[in-house]
């Protein structure tokens, strides 16, 4: 396995839309590692989700895990889910606005508005269909993740940019809320 290097806001691979997987490739032994790898990388930095572009692959791949993770100690856990070639349905139209971050832009964090429920349809690593819901911080999370797929970032996304805010200062001033 390796820890593999981060692409920055900047880089043009964060703005591309991703390929998707082929899906009789996707229990081949180079995806496979590939995805090993993604894990790993997330786990490393940190990170709850981490999308195969931010890793210089222009693949539609995520994987998403959250538990006693540092940077953010308040969150509820998610298992690890590794999703290919997801579609994501936006359920509830009822939206929640909440701090995101990004490994791809360190040390900003901004309050981004998401939709609270999403139907995702996806392949899992065996190659498997997958559909479920999701709902408040998992579904903030895939929305996240697969806007990565889409070349969109959570700037993107933020209506007013008032709340960004650099690490030092939301541990100074926003974290407790
Ligand atoms: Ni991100």
């Amino acid at each position: 396995m390796a820890i593999l290097k981060i692409a920055q806001m900047g880089n043009p691979v964060l703005r591309r839309k991703a390929d998707p997987v082929p899906v009789k490739s996707i229990k081949s032994p180079m995806v496979q590692r590939f995805i090993d790898d993604l894990v790993e990388t997330m786990r490393e930095y940190h990170g709850v989700g981490l999308a195969a572009p931010q890793v210089h692959e222009s693949l539609q791949v995520l994987v998403i895990e959250a538990q006693e993770n540092p940077r953010y100690p308040q969150v509820p856990n998610i298992p690890l889910t590794v999703l290919i070639n997801p579609t994501v349905e936006l359920v509830s139209q009822d939206m929640e606005q909440d701090w995101e971050g990004c490994l791809s832009i360190p040390d900003i964090r901004g309050k981004v508005p998401r939709h609270r429920e999403v139907r995702v349809r996806a392949y899992d690593r065996e190659g498997k269909p997958l559909d479920f819901s999701a709902k408040d911080f998992f579904a903030r999370v895939i929305q996240h993740e697969s806007d990565h797929l889409q070349g969109i970032l959570f700037l993107d996304r933020m209506p007013r940019l008032d709340t960004l805010t650099y690490l030092a200062e939301y541990q100074r001033y926003w974290v407790k809320e």
